[in-house]
C-alpha cells in the first residue's frame, strides 16, 4: 500500500461543488485528524550565523518529505542529501519534524525554502529566510579640512548593513543633523552622513562622534570617535628678559610659537643687519653671551607654516657700565621695518616687560647691583640734573635728543588674521626720546 493514501483522499473532492465551496471543504477535510500536512516557519538570521528550517508534520504516514532551496533545486529528498553544499545538514527528521540547519549564511540564501510533501498532488509549504547584515564600526572621510574661520566636512561611513543602519552625529551629548544618503547595493545597503560644521581655533581637538544604529544590534550602538583637527596660521611671540641689560650681561629670547601644524622650525633674524657672531641659537631660544652695544638692534622672531606666518619683534639696548640714563616717554615716532607679519597683541605679553619707558621700577632695578650709597648719590645728582636739564631745555629750547624704539610687540588681533603690523602697524609702536647727559 502506498504511504500517500490519505492524502489522496484529502484530495478527493466533490466534482460539482463550486470552487468556493471545495476550497471550503479541503480547509475541513485538512484540519481532520487523519489528513497528513506540513508547516514552515520562517527564519531570520544574522549574516554568517546558522539558519535552522524547520517542516513540521502533521498525521506523517511515510510520504517522501522534499526541501527544496528558493531557486526549487532539492537539498534534501527524504532525508538524502541532494544537493552539493555542506552548509546543509539534515539534523532532525521524525514524525512530527523535519529540521535542516544552513551554516555561514549569505545574503545570497535569502528567499523561500519550500517544505514539500510528494503526494500524488504535492503539498508544500514555504519557510521565507531573512538574513540580517549589521553594519560595522562606521569610518570618518574628511571632505573638507577644517581650517580656522572656515568649515570642517565630514562623512561618516557605513558601507554595508541590511537593512540599511541609522547613523547619528554626535557632539557633547548633541544630536548634529546630517546629510544622509543611501545606496542599495544590490541586497545590502550603503548609507552616509554628512555634516559641515564651522571651526575656530578653539574647536581643535574637540571630539565627536558617529554612532550606527541597527535592528540586529539589539538596541546597542556602533560609534566611531572622531578627534576635529583645526588647522590655524602660527602666532608667535617673544617672551623678553626683565629689566634693564648692561654690557656682560647675556641675553636669551624664547620664541613662544603656536600653529597647527606646528611651524617646523623658527628663523631669528636681525633687521637690517645680521645676528651678531656670538648669537646662538637653538630651537625656539636665541642667546647672547656678554652683550655690547653693538648688538643694539631689533631682533625678529619669524614662523610659518601652510596657513599662514607670523613674526614678533624685540628691540636689544644695551647700556654702558658708567652713564646714567632716565627715559622720557614721548609720542610714538613712526617706524618702518621691512616685514609684512603677524605679531602677538600686547595684551599677550607677559607684565614684566622689559624697557618699559613708564616704568620706574626697570631703572632702579639695575641700579641695585651697585653700592646703596653710589645709587643715592647717583640718584639725587641724576633728579638734580634732569630738573635743570628740563629748565633749561624749556628755556633755552636747546635740546638734543635721540629716538629709539621699545620693544612693543605689535600687529595681531584677537582673531590671529594677518596684518601688516610692521609695515602699517606703527601706532602699535612706541617710540620715546631721550635726553643724554
Ligand atoms: C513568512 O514570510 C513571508 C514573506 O516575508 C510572509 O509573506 C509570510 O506571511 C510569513 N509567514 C509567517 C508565518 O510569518
Ligand atoms: C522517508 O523517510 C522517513 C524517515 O526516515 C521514512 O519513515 C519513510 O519511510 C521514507 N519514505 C519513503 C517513501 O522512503
Ligand atoms: C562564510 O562564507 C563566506 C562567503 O559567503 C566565506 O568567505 C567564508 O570563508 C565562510 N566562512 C566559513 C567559516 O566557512
Ligand atoms: C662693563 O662691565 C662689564 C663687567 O661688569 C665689563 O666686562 C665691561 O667691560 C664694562 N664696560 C665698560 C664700557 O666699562
Ligand atoms: C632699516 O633700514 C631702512 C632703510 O635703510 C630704514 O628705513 C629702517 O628704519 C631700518 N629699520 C630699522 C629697524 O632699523
Ligand atoms: C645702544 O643703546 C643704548 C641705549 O639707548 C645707547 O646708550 C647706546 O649708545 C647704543 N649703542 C649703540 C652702539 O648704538
Amino acid at each position: 500500500m502506498r504511504p500517500v493514501r490519505s492524502s489522496v483522499l484529502c484530495r478527493l473532492l466533490p466534482a460539482p461543488y463550486s470552487l468556493a465551496l471545495r476550497s471550503l471543504v479541503l480547509v475541513l477535510l485538512c484540519i481532520a485528524p487523519h489528513c497528513q500536512a506540513v508547516q514552515a516557519e520562517n527564519v531570520t538570521v544574522l549574516e554568517g550565523g546558522t539558519a535552522q528550517i524547520s517542516c513540521r508534520l502533521q498525521n506523517y504516514d511515510g510520504s517522501i518529505v522534499v526541501i527544496q532551496n528558493p531557486r526549487r533545486q532539492t537539498l534534501f529528498f527524504n532525508g538524502t542529501r541532494a544537493l552539493k553544499d555542506d552548509r546543509f545538514q539534515m539534523v532532525l527528521f521524525t514524525q512530527r519534524l523535519v529540521r535542516i540547519t544552513l551554516t555561514n549564511v549569505s545574503v545570497s540564501d535569502e528567499g523561500g525554502y519550500f517544505c514539500q510533501l510528494y503526494t500524488d498532488s504535492t503539498h508544500h509549504q514555504v519557510a521565507t529566510l531573512s538574513v540580517l547584515v549589521p553594519p560595522e564600526t562606521p569610518t570618518v572621510e574628511v571632505k573638507q579640512e577644517a581650517v580656522e574661520g572656515g568649515e570642517a566636512e565630514l562623512t561618516c561611513v557605513s558601507p554595508r548593513s541590511k537593512p540599511a543602519a541609522t547613523l547619528r552625529w554626535m557632539r557633547k551629548g548633541r544630536e548634529i543633523a546630517g546629510v544622509v544618503s543611501l545606496q542599495d547595493n544590490g541586497k545590502t545597503f550603503s548609507v552616509s552622513s554628512t555634516i559641515r560644521i564651522p571651526v575656530e581655533r578653539k574647536d581643535d581637538g574637540a571630539a565627536l562622534s558617529c554612532e550606527a544604529f541597527h535592528p540586529a544590534l539589539n538596541g546597542q550602538k556602533r560609534i566611531r570617535h572622531y578627534r576635529l583637527d583645526v588647522y590655524f596660521a602660527p602666532t608667535v611671540r617673544i617672551v623678553p628678559p626683565a629689566g634693564i641689560l648692561r654690557e656682560g650681561d647675556s641675553l636669551t629670547l624664547t620664541c613662544s610659537v603656536t600653529g597647527n601644524p606646528l611651524p617646523r622650525n623658527t628663523q631669528w633674524s636681525k633687521i637690517n643687519d645680521t645676528l651678531p657672531e656670538r648669537a646662538e641659537i637653538s630651537g625656539t631660544t636665541l642667546q647672547i653671551s656678554r652683550l655690547s652695544q653693538s648688538h643694539n638692534g631689533t631682533y625678529l622672531c619669524q614662523a610659518q607654516n601652510d596657513y599662514g606666518r607670523a613674526a614678533d619683534h624685540y628691540t636689544l639696548l644695551v647700556y654702558d657700565n658708567v652713564s646714567v640714563t632716565t627715559m622720557v616717554p614721548s609720542t610714538p615716532t613712526p617706524t618702518t621695518p621691512p616685514i609684512t607679519s603677524h605679531s602677538t597683541t600686547p595684551t599677550l605679553l607677559p607684565p614684566t616687560l622689559a624697557l618699559d619707558p613708564e616704568d620706574p621700577g626697570a631703572v632702579v632695578e639695575t641700579h641695585s647691583a651697585v653700592p646703596y650709597a653710589v645709587i643715592g648719590g647717583v640718584l639725587a645728582l641724576l633728579v638734580f640734573t634732569v630738573i635743570c636739564v628740563l629748565i633749561v631745555t624749556i628755556w633755552c629750547s636747546v635740546r638734543q635728543k635721540g629716538s629709539y624704539l621699545t620693544h612693543e610687540a605689535s600687529g595681531l588681533d584677537e582673531h590671529g588674521e594677518v596684518q601688516e603690523a610692521f609695515l602699517n602697524g606703527n601706532d602699535a609702536s612706541q617710540g620715546k626720546k631721550e635726553y643724554l647727559l
